[in-house]
């Protein structure tokens, strides 16, 4: 551990079956226009709706919805809520689906009461919020992106074809409370699933590929990577298996909610030609990472070949006996191939919708991290779209 931090999680979780009566709890803590953000209409069918509205009811709540926040939620859907929103005079933000809903809601949060274009302000700029900032309390039906307890908030924007991240650093941003229900995951689709179980692989991957010193968080990493590991494997041959989906909720969350990033530099790149693709064929964002995630892992192999060799070692069960580091590696990534491949995610860009002629706008929309073990060069870029094709 060679970094100094700072460590302060400000979240209130309630995990486990029928968590949802704390909201009874929570509610009385804000004012009483609630603004209720939600998607599609998953939440419709499943009845979690239902079991909101009735709570927020019997809270007394005003409240204004805000429906239809897509996967990869718009700019555009983002002006609209802010107009919702501020028509209603919201008190509190209350998000009910996944991590598309949960950003948003997010983004909402520091955008009601700025006088500025959210977009120029936090998306091109990155600039923290200025003005007062709306309280989020967020109930998860989706995992995988961890959003139920970070600051992050990703926006896409569709006319400028980026897709753009902000992690926000005011911890205000962060879900006061969120509540995570594991039975309210079983209703996704398998194709949902597995892309929310490699999403959270990959938010680990993107912690622990980087840095030379022996670090806590990477040991936790490990641990987070086998118990997904294990679990995704009985989830994937028996959706409704409770344990199993339970194991999952709670490591996506620890995945990605600053811990194991403590005291380390993190990389991030995968995530950054992901989102490139995301903004260029809108897919599923799991999907995104798993399709370019090899071809970027060989590419920079040498470059942290110790790490890879422990990754295989620890993580994968590769006897590294009487073979050279390289084939250690080469072999864990090889494990870490089959069991996307039984997962059933998608391994190229081509099935995502994304072609050749686009591999020049994609490397224009992928932001050049700093943190992992090779800071790529456009060429470098170039060619991992072209061998994720
Ligand atoms: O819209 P509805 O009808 O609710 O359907 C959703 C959506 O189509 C459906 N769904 C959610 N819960 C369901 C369900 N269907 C049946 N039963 C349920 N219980 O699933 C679909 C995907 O939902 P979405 O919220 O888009 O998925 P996810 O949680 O993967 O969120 C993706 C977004 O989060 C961002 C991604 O870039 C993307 O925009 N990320 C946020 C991060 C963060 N805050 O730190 C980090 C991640 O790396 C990621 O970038
Ligand atoms: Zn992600």
């Amino acid at each position: 551990m060679l970094g100094n931090f700072s460590y302060c999680n400000p979240t209130k979780l309630y995990f486990g079956a029928d968590s949802l009566h704390y909201l009874n709890d929570e509610l009385p803590k804000y004012g009483k226009n609630v603004v209720l953000v939600y998607g599609g209409g998953s939440i419709k069918k499943n009845g979690i709706y239902d079991k909101v509205v009735e709570i927020l009811k019997a809270n007394d709540k005003n409240v204004a919805e805000i429906a239809g926040v897509m996967p990869n939620p718009t700019i555009d859907k983002l002006y609209e809520g802010i107009e919702i929103a501020r028509a209603h005079r919201a008190d509190f933000l209350l998000a009910v689906g996944g991590g598309s809903v949960c950003d948003y809601t997010k983004a909402l949060s520091v955008s009601v009461h700025c006088d500025e274009d959210p977009w120029d302000k936090y998306y091109i700029r990155f600039e923290e919020p200025t003005c007062e900032t709306l309280p989020v309390g967020c109930v998860l039906t989706m995992v995988g992106t961890g959003s139920e307890m970070n600051a992050g908030a990703v926006i896409t924007n569709p006319k400028a074809k980026l897709k753009i991240g902000h992690v926000f650093a005011d911890e205000k941003v962060m879900p006061r409370f969120s509540i995570l229900d594991p039975a309210y995951t079983l209703t996704l689709p398998h194709y949902q699933m597995v892309a929310g179980i490699y999403d959270i692989f990959n938010h680990i991957c993107e912690q622990y590929f980087s840095g030379e010193d022996d670090n806590t968080s990477d040991y936790l990493a490990e641990g987070l990577m086998r118990s997904l590991l294990h679990s995704s494997r009985i989830a994937n041959k028996d959706m409704q298996n409770y344990e199993a989906r339970s194991n999952i909720m709670w490591t996506a969350t620890w995945a990605l909610n600053t811990l194991i990033a403590c005291g380390k530099s993190t990389d991030w790149e995968v995530h950054m030609l992901g989102q490139a693709v995301g903004a260029y064929t809108d897919a599923t964002h799991g999907m995104t990472l798993s399709a370019v995630s090899l071809a970027y892992y060989r590419h920079i192999l040498p470059y942290g070949l110790k790490k890879f060799v422990r990754f295989a070692v620890n993580v994968w069960g590769v006897d590294p006996a009487g073979k050279t580091d390289e084939q250690v590696a080469q072999e864990g990534l090889a494990a870490m191939e089959s069991w996307m491949k039984e997962l059933g995610l998608a391994m190229n860009i081509t099935e995502l919708g994304a072609d050749a002629g686009m591999i020049e706008g994609l490397a224009d929309a992928t932001l050049i991290m700093q943190g992992g073990y090779k800071v790529l060069d456009r060429s470098e870029i170039v060619e991992i779209f072209q061998e994720s094709l």
